[in-house]
């Protein structure tokens, strides 16, 4: 191999493939040849060992628990930032100047109304309709409502539809929950700053003026940032493939939004409080470790284990600190804050987590915030999908902006039937 391509030799070939190297990070083999120079195809279900794209929004390294945006540690950003600048870096590639940031937040602040008719939509869904399913049939309605920024090859309508959903999703998440509570919407106030004006939407009662905690903003603002971008994860490779075809950002989103959902993808915060909430006392931990090894059950700790962290997720290392500094300030005792401090000891210190390398994730603690901040548990993966707005759109304007672009259409192992042929049903 030498430093810019490997050999690959199979039965009857020898085939030299380039390496393609990133500015961080191990370097690819570029296999695009590969059917082409040998007659196979590669395989890797999970695509746990190809990189889809180049991008230069995030940086992960797994074994050493870095996360990156930008360029910038994630642990500087949580300690200096605040989310709405995050979002400027991962969709602009810098931090902003004032001059900038002011004209990105007045931009957002612009756009946080959704359209009058959108409420009658959410009508049509019945009170206990999940929020997440409401989320994304919403967002995916947006592009009829927008015309002038559906055409993914101009720039200036890719970036007005990016700012449109970064300004929409917390409108959008806080008549959702106000819908499943039969309150009336509470319209955005410009006067509030974007987290700040977020927590009136979704809390104000209708009957008296809401005195917004700094303890609450402050931490959701934080959580927001920790889960604004993640490479190509489950959902930003939805965003991307649904953009790959020319659909419209909405769409591409809508299906991100779908994908998140899942438990085994952003959908486990709310299943980490239900799995906490079954433990339910820290004296059933070790029967709930248990569990998790044994295959037959089926059961797995949810906000443990990662694909790309082998180490403990920097985030859930932050998560973890404010957890007790967040339900300290507001005075709040969460029994099930034991529980996960007991499960993340007891697991940490068995074998099967140790030798598959499973530690604490995003989703371990964060729920336990979000139900100190009163969020209700169905409410959790939206509070993740509002952030990640911000790494979706970002990811599919980049994808737009990278020449080369292509539809994203895996090929298969094919283990099905061989040529048949047909037999009328009198012969079967
Ligand atoms: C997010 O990709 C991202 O960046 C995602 C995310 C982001 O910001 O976008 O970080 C957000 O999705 C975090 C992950 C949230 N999901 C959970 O917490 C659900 C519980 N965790 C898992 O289901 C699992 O760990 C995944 C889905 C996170 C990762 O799955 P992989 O990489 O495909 O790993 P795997 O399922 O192949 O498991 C490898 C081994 C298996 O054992 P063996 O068959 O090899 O013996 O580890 C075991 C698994 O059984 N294992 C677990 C486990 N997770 C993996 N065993 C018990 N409990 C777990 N949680």
């Amino acid at each position: 191999m030498s430093s810019t391509n490997v050999t690959l030799t199979t039965a009857d070939k020898s085939v030299s493939l380039p390496l393609v190297e990133g500015s961080q990070g191990p370097s690819c083999i570029d296999i695009a040849s590969i059917y082409r120079a040998t007659g196979h195809f590669t395989f890797d279900p999970g695509f746990a060992a190809t990189a889809a794209c180049k991008s230069a929004i995030t940086f992960i390294d797994g074994e050493k628990g870095v996360l990156l945006y930008r360029g910038y540690p994630i642990e500087q950003l949580a300690a200096k930032s605040r989310f709405l600048e995050v979002a400027y870096l991962l969709l602009e590639g810098e931090l902003p100047t004032p001059a900038q940031m002011h004209a990105f937040e007045d931009q957002v602040t612009h756009h946080t109304m959704m359209h009058e008719s959108l409420k009658h939509f959410l009508r049509g869904f019945h009170y206990d309709a999940h929020p997440m399913a409401m989320l994304a049939a919403t967002v995916a309605s947006l592009s009829a409502f927008y015309h002038d920024a559906e055409n993914p090859e101009d720039p200036a309508q890719r970036k007005l539809a990016a700012i449109r959903l970064i300004a929409k999703m917390p409108t959008l998440a806080a008549a959702i929950y106000r819908y499943s509570i039969g309150w009336p919407v509470r319209y955005p106030r410009n006067n509030l700053e974007y987290v700040d004006r977020f927590v009136h939407m979704l809390f104000e009662v209708p009957s008296e003026p809401l005195a917004i905690n700094p303890v609450v903003t402050k931490a959701l603002d934080l959580l927001f940032i920790l889960h604004a971008d993640h490479e190509q994860n489950a959902s930003a490779s939805t965003v991307r493939l649904v953009g790959s075809t020319g659909a419209n950002l909405y769409a591409s989103v809508a299906a991100g939004i779908t994908a998140l959902w899942g438990p085994a993808h952003g959908g486990a915060n709310e299943a980490v409080l239900k799995m906490l909430t079954e433990i339910g006392d820290a004296k059933n931990v070790d029967k709930a470790v248990a569990r998790a090894k044994d295959k037959e059950s089926g059961f797995r700790l949810m906000g443990f284990g990662h694909r790309v962290y082998k180490n403990f997720d920097p985030r859930a290392k932050i998560i973890r600190g404010m957890a007790h500094e967040v339900l300290e300030k507001l005075g709040v005792q969460d029994p099930l804050l034991d529980v996960a401090l007991k499960l993340e000891e007891a697991a940490l210190k068995d074998d099967y987590f140790i030798s598959h390398k499973l530690y604490p994730n995003v989703d371990f603690y964060s729920g336990i915030i979000y139900k100190a901040l009163k969020i209700p548990t169905n409410m959790f993966t939206v509070m993740f999908a509002i952030a990640r707005t911000a790494g979706w759109v970002s990811q599919w304007i980049e994808q737009h902006e990278m020449p080369g672009g292509r539809i994203g259409r895996p090929r298969q192992v094919y283990v099905g039937a061989k040529p048949r042929d047909y037999q009328a049903i009198d012969q079967r």
